[in-house]
């Protein structure tokens, strides 16, 4: 499984208007890969993201996921199962009426039983200890509160491949450290896109930087100050 891509982009091209976000962009992600993403505010971070889980279509270029070309929505249904994606904005990523509710929600759609959710709450609860918030409205919830719970539902699926859009915008420094090594232990595989330098430094083995809508290594950045 090494040496086959989870994610494979070939000469993604994709723009809002008439100006191009991305430009004959290609990435790999393989198996076991932790990545981090960088780039200046616009650049195209968030909609690369899109692009990989099929919330946006590309004018041109493929998408190969999990060793399939991805075109359809329908092609896009098995890749949001099992590559978890983190949205920049917690609201996008929030819509059930509780805290359980949107816990429960990825597990129910991956058809596990009642009693396996109900484990899967219970894990998650005290992993991210939110406990306290299950039975919250979402609409109660802090920023940084609803950060975690979106995390949450991301951890609650078990993706091969997560994909974090600014993970630890907003979290407090205890809240940071403890996605921090859960990053470091659960996590195998993820890319991860973020302005906070010693977030990824701690966290992730390579950095990309997406610049006039390509991505380049970021030769220096374990280097640097
Ligand atoms: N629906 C849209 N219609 C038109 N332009 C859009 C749309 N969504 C995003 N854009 C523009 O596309 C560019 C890339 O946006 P994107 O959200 O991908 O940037 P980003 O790299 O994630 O930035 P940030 O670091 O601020 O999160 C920005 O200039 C943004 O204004
Ligand atoms: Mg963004």
């Amino acid at each position: 499984m090494n040496n086959i891509p989870i994610i494979k982009l070939e000469n993604i091209n994709f723009g809002y208007d008439s100006r191009f976000i991305l430009n004959n962009l290609n990435l790999e992600i393989f198996y076991g890969e932790k990545i981090g993403l960088m780039g200046p505010n616009g650049s195209g971070k968030t909609t690369l993201l899109y692009i990989l889980t099929g919330f946006l279509k590309p004018f041109s270029g493929k998408i190969i996921i999990l060793g399939k070309e991805r075109k359809e929505e329908k092609d896009f249904l098995e890749v949001r199962q099992k590559i978890g994606l983190l949205f920049q904005d917690s609201d996008a990523q929030l819509f059930c009426p509780t805290v359980k509710e949107d816990i429960a929600f990825g597990p129910l759609n991956l058809k596990k039983s009642r009693t396996e959710v109900k484990e899967i709450i219970k894990k998650i609860a005290n992993t991210f200890n939110i406990q306290h918030l299950l039975n919250r409205p979402i609409y109660q919830l802090s920023a940084g509160e609803k950060k975690i719970i979106a995390l949450a539902t991301v951890f609650a699926m078990d993706p091969i491949c997560y994909l974090l859009d600014e993970p630890s915008d907003g979290l407090d420094e205890t809240t940071k450290k403890r996605l921090k090594d859960l990053l470091n232990t659960w996590v195998k595989t993820c890319l991860i896109v973020s302005h906070d330098k010693e977030f990824l430094r701690d966290v992730v083995k390579k950095i990309y930087v997406l610049k006039d809508g390509q991505i380049f290594p970021y030769q220096d950045f374990f280097q640097e100050g």
